[in-house]
């Protein structure tokens, strides 16, 4: 099993937080990516009964946050409470994201705290004053190195721009405060060694080891041409560096310098969800920024690959013209949520489809398990007056069902809750609904109901069971990821009366055999999964 950083935790919440996104636009498909993955992992969490804590937010200092709103004719301020309110509150809810909190930047919880932090690092002599000049992307929000450079072509012909925004660079010259992040070289290399599990996936972690390897420069942390920012407690004329400032987010969230006791329950984070292009934000400068201050370092860095679109990284100035919203619409929020979990191996880059999509949903949605659902519910009805009938004639082909489960809860768990290999958990799954599928096409049902002799109508009462049974497991196994088309599947086995709320079911139990008892009122509830419309033609 893959380390989880866990071990050598003392905190006992189970606390995850997504990157806080910039707010100089509206959230897109990549955003959303990285939130729904940190949902499905906390509300996994969740259904292991442990103490979670899941948090996301906005970033709404810097540079290109100033531009934007000046380019708006609104002051930064009111931009970033408009687009918050507007646009990425909506979408999390709209996208049933649980979050425990959402931390905004520009709140003074979170500012006294920032300046409190740097002035500590001020103190302990972390900090001292020089002079940088260099190339800066303000897309990145980050000083570049020449040699990462890329030459531009047509409409930048003869400039130089950023290997990620594909925009040229700025040549910044500023006298500032620097941070010796070059000094923690051997203490972070030593961390990353004796902590397999801290950068996930293996080629994350290899590219940081290889950049730190090459030595680190010391970190410029402050702004002195702009003021859109945190002041520098011990000199006004600067604001703290826009990084600097945001990754200290995850914690003041948690009561960092004002709540000691929800800072002490939560605090280290167990994992970081960051897309891999802010890696070494999180995976460098973020633990040596904790190790000057003293404080324990995160569990694990996980991160996401790209989704792309025409093999660039779909971004803000480079989407697919299809919003989040336009997929839920057409396909339901529970579906969305699932597919890009199980298209794309969580870190390793992938294409959307609209056509991969629909094909996915046809096939393994609607067809292997939401018609699953509706014939055990229609057979249930129509055979035994729609309560759930006894199992008394468990055979060989019920053993491999049961056993088929227990094997889907082993492994589902194992990746989704340790490894954060959602598209293998995932698959576990699905496995099991097409085992159950194949099971149901075997005993024929419908076949044994005809033969009116009490050992047919046993074998009958006893498929029908154990395919209800089967989907008790995948109702709570698929619950973090479509919750809402999970409770109308506990619905319909009319579990509640008898075993509880689905939440309160337990991922260690899920694959213990005859949990759901003979004699619920069965019911055939909505269809999970609707036929899907024709897409429109644009
Ligand atoms: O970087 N594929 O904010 P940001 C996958 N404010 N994930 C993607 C993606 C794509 N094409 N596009 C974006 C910032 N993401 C900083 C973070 S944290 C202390 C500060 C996701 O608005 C992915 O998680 O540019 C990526 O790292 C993040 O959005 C960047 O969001
Ligand atoms: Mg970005």
């Amino acid at each position: 099993m893959a380390a989880t950083g866990n071990e050598q935790r003392g905190a006992s919440a189970y606390y995850v937080s997504t990157p806080i996104y910039y707010v100089n636009d509206a959230p897109h498909l990549g955003h959303a990516y990285t939130t729904v993955a940190g949902d499905v992992l906390t509300r996994w969490h969740r259904q292991r009964g442990e103490k979670v804590w899941f948090l996301t937010g906005t970033d709404e200092h810097g540079q290109k946050i100033m531009r934007t709103a000046e380019a708006n004719g609104v002051t930064p301020q009111e931009w970033c409470d408009k687009l918050v309110e507007e646009a990425w509150k909506p979408l999390w809810e709209h996208l049933e994201i649980a979050n425990d909190d959402f931390i905004r930047t520009t709140q003074k919880r979170h500012t006294d705290r920032v300046q409190e932090f740097v002035q500590d690092l001020y103190d302990k002599g972390e900090i001292y004053q020089g002079g940088y000049e260099g190339p800066y992307c303000v897309g990145c929000e980050e000083y570049k190195t020449p040699g990462e450079l890329l030459d531009g072509e047509g409409e930048f012909a003869g400039q130089k721009l950023c290997p990620i925004h594909k925009k040229p660079v700025e040549m910044l010259k500023e006298e500032n405060y620097f941070f010796k992040l070059s000094e923690y070289g051997p203490r972070l290399l030593e961390h990353y060694e004796k902590n397999p599990g801290f950068i996930q996936p293996e080629s994350a972690r290899n590219e940081v080891v290889n950049f730190v390897r090459q030595g680190l420069q010391d970190l410029s942390i402050s702004r002195s041409t702009f003021d859109w920012g945190v002041p520098v407690p011990w000199d006004s004329g600067h604001v703290i560096y826009v990084w600097v400032d945001a990754l200290l987010n995850y914690a003041t969230a948690v009561g960092y310098g004002s709540d000691q006791a929800k800072f002490e329950e939560t605090w280290p984070a167990s994992v970081h969800l960051v897309g891999k292009d802010i890696l070494r934000f999180h995976a460098v400068i973020w633990p040596a920024m904790l190790m000057a201050n003293g404080l324990p370092l995160p569990g694990k860095i996980a991160a996401n690959g790209w989704l792309m679109v025409g093999g660039e990284k779909m971004s803000k100035s480079n989407l697919t013209g299809i919003k989040p919203q336009d997929l839920t619409s057409h396909f339901g929020v529970d579906a969305y949520r699932w597919y890009f979990l199980r298209a794309i191996a969580f870190g390793q880059d992938g294409s959307f489809s609209w056509e991969d999509f629909s094909a996915r949903y046809t096939s393994e949605l609607a067809n292997d398990f939401g018609n699953l659902a509706s014939r055990v519910a229609a057979m249930v009805g129509k055979y035994f007056g729609g309560t759930l009938p006894e199992a008394t004639a468990h055979s060989e082909a019920e053993q491999a069902v049961a056993d088929g489960l227990a094997k889907a809860v082993a492994e589902a768990d194992a990746k989704i809750g340790e490894e954060l290999d959602f598209a293998g958990g995932i698959a576990a799954v699905f496995d099991f609904i097409k085992q159950v599928n194949g099971y149901l096409t075997e005993q024929e049902p419908w076949k044994v109901a005809k033969d009116t002799a009490d050992a047919a109508q046993a074998r009958l009462a006893t498929i029908l069971y154990t395919a209800a049974e089967a989907l008790r497991g995948m109702a709570v196994l698929l619950a973090p990821v479509m919750p809402a088309t999970c409770e109308k599947l506990w619905i319909s086995l009319g579990a509640e009366p008898h075993i509880g709320p689905l939440s309160v079911q337990r991922v260690q139990e899920a694959g213990t055999w005859g949990i759901l008892p003979a004699g619920t009122t069965v019911t055939k509830g909505d269809v999970l999964f609707p036929r899907l419309e024709e897409p429109a033609k644009g």
